[in-house]
């Protein structure tokens, strides 16, 4: 797959520090703790899956780590920079460039052609052709090079999650974070969307951290954070 910048600049540091970190949310009459106290370190290229009940926090969390939400306490660290810092400018700066979303939902313009879709998060910077020949060698890579024209109604669904992840890498991220994005699919295609997620995590030391509730695919992951009531509740490691 593409060789992307930080395989060669990047450290061996954390790249994800979640260091104590809750989140409260508060209305006139209501209080509600989300996430209560989380810990996390996630090194560079690790492959982590996220698992845990429906209300646990998962997703509360994975949006704080993407800066999408910010915690009421507790800091998050994105390659050794405390976000809570950061201006707006240059959350958003992180969120385009250094940060991957991927959603259950799979979040696709449905008038665009995949390839289109694909381009969006880099449509504003120019380059058209180069970033446009990127788009499809990673469409080609996931198995979609004969079907970049075409648009989110005619794909299936598993078809769908991987243009949807082809998008989140068009601007080779160190970090992809994916929300339960095998949500909507059959179990042979979430198979296959966890192990693409895995091998971009191991070909191209990206950082990758999946929420899945089916503890059988978080089995290809060699680390698992199981997540209850707002707090780690264990971890297993896979020895490699
Ligand atoms: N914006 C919000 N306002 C109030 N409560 C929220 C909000 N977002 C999430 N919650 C609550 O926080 C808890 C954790 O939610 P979430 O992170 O979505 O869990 P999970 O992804 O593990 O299912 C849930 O009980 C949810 O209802
Ligand atoms: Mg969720």
């Amino acid at each position: 797959m593409y060789i992307a910048d930080h395989m060669i600049s990047e450290g061996k540091g954390n790249i994800i520090e979640v260091d104590h970190v809750g989140k409260t949310y508060r209305s006139r009459e209501n209080e509600y703790i989300a996430v209560k106290d989380i810990s996390i370190k996630v090194r560079a290229g690790e492959a982590v899956a996220v698992l845990g009940p429906s209300g646990s926090g998962k997703t509360t969390l994975l949006d704080m780590i993407g800066t999408l939400d910010s915690p009421t306490k507790g800091m998050i660290l994105i390659d050794g920079v405390d976000v809570s810092t950061l201006s707006d400018d240059q959350l958003s700066v992180i969120r385009n460039e250094k940060i991957g979303f991927v959603f259950q939902s799979y979040n696709l313009v449905p008038y665009l052609s995949a390839v289109e879709n694909v381009l969006l998060p880099v449509t504003v910077k120019g380059n058209g052709e180069e970033h446009r020949e990127r788009a499809m060698v990673l469409l080609r890579e996931v198995g979609l090079g004969g079907k970049a024209e075409k648009k989110p109604t005619e794909l299936s669904g598993g078809e769908q999650q991987r243009v949807a992840i082809v998008r989140a890498l068009i601007n080779k991220p160190q970090i992809l974070l994916a929300d339960e994005p095998t949500g909507n699919l059959d179990s042979k295609t979430s198979d296959e969307i966890l192990n693409l997620l895995r091998r971009i995590s191991k070909e191209n030391n990206t950082t990758v951290l999946v929420v899945t509730h089916d503890p059988e695919l978080a089995s290809l992951f060699d680390r698992r954070i199981y997540i209850r009531d707002g707090m780690v509740e264990k971890e297993i490691r896979v020895k490699k």
